[in-house]
């Protein structure tokens, strides 16, 4: 019996389970595969005792339209970086690599198949370079890579966040006030530009095109402009003034890997306030509801053929690659080439022009 070992990253995304059902659905037509699961990432081999579980038709049947991960995950730390408490009650890092290799090699893993965003196919492709037969499933919200087309996951983020301009245009409506909707996507802008131009907003501010507050503030007035009026307004967590930064917490988890992001919404109605803007506004941050709950049937899809193909790609001895989809195909690209540079909104994308088309004010 050979043995593959899956691992998932990073933030939670919807579609998970459905790669891994896709891919103990396909090692189980081999026969000769066992396929276990690394709770939380790679801490479960970590771990003294290791924290692993087997994974076959049984255990996830069903899980195909279930959120999360049943196998568990985390955005802190990782082999490269694994936390140790010192004496004196602070934390360190140290890398765990090596270790974790020869803990695989004892529990007979012939391959790892590692389900994450940037950051995990980072750690897969150091992996890789230590000689593990690895294989990476990309996996995020955010939509960031560039060397596919699409991740599964988004499509589900950006139909919670366009359901969610709907609700805030009827209550704006009501009350005659400016909604301000903050939505996820880190440095990427297409959680918010997707929403907006599927919810109809009236200004829409993306990391990528840092803003000025005056522009916003017309295209405000314009919709107020017979006294009475309405808008939404979709701002993505990474935006921020021109000459500006973005709005994060501190975070005191220790390990954790990423800037947390979070308040440019209530930022934003301060800076229009100042700027003389009159009316009544509001602000909803949506947060982690766009990454909860079942995915939709898209991105069941995808996960499906992001799952199958990954096990194909071991059956090929294909390692150090990810799995990417360039319509209408699905591809192995080195994880080199994978996580070289993220995929961000330019101006010159075709749902920029939609928007600008629209009317939708980008603040530049
Ligand atoms: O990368 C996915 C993502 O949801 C980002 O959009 C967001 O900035 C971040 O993760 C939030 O991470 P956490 O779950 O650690 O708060």
């Amino acid at each position: 019996m050979k043995r593959l070992l899956i691992a998932t990253g990073g933030g939670d995304c919807p579609g998970l389970n459905a790669v891994i059902r896709a891919i103990v659905h396909r090692a189980s037509q081999e026969g000769d595969w066992e396929v276990l699961g690394s709770i939380q990432a790679f801490n479960g081999v970590l771990w003294e005792p290791t924290e692993v579980v087997v994974l076959d038709n049984k255990k996830v049947a069903g899980i195909h339209f279930q959120g999360g991960t049943i196998i568990e995950t985390t955005n802190k730390g990782g082999p490269f970086s694994w936390p140790v408490k010192n004496k004196d009650g602070s934390w360190t890092t140290v890398d765990r690599s090596d270790d974790m290799i020869q803990k695989l090699q004892y529990m007979n893993i012939d391959a790892v198949i590692n389900i994450g965003g940037d950051g995990s196919q980072l750690i897969s492709q150091k992996l890789f370079e230590k000689g593990l037969d690895i294989i990476g499933v990309p996996k995020t919200i955010d939509n960031d890579l560039s060397s596919t087309d699409t991740t599964f996951g988004f499509q589900t983020a950006v139909q919670i966040a366009t359901e969610s301009v709907d609700k805030l245009v009827t209550t704006a409506a009501s009350h005659n006030r400016v909604f301000v909707l903050e939505v996820m996507g880190r440095y990427a802008g297409w959680i918010a530009l997707n929403a907006a131009v599927a919810g109809g907003a009236e200004v829409c501010l993306i990391p990528e095109f840092p803003y000025d507050i005056n522009k916003a503030k017309e295209a405000l007035e314009k919709r107020f402009h017979y006294d009475r009026g309405f808008a939404v307004v979709v701002v993505s967590e990474g935006a921020h003034r021109q000459g500006g930064e973005m709005v994060y917490q501190e975070n005191k988890e220790v390990g954790y890997r990423n800037k947390r992001l979070g308040g440019i919404a209530r930022q934003l109605i301060n800076e229009l306030q100042e700027a003389g803007f009159e009316h009544d506004m509001r602000e909803t941050v949506l947060g982690h509801l766009q990454r909860g709950g079942i995915p939709i049937a898209y991105d069941r899809v995808l996960s499906a053929q992001f799952g199958v193909k990954a096990f194909e790609m071991v059956l090929h001895n294909d390692f150090g690659k990810m799995v990417a989809y360039r319509h209408p195909n699905f591809i192995a690209v080195p994880l080199k080439e994978a996580i070289a540079k993220p995929n961000l909104v330019t101006e010159d994308n075709s749902l920029v022009k939609t928007a600008q088309g629209l009317g939708i004010s980008l603040g530049i």
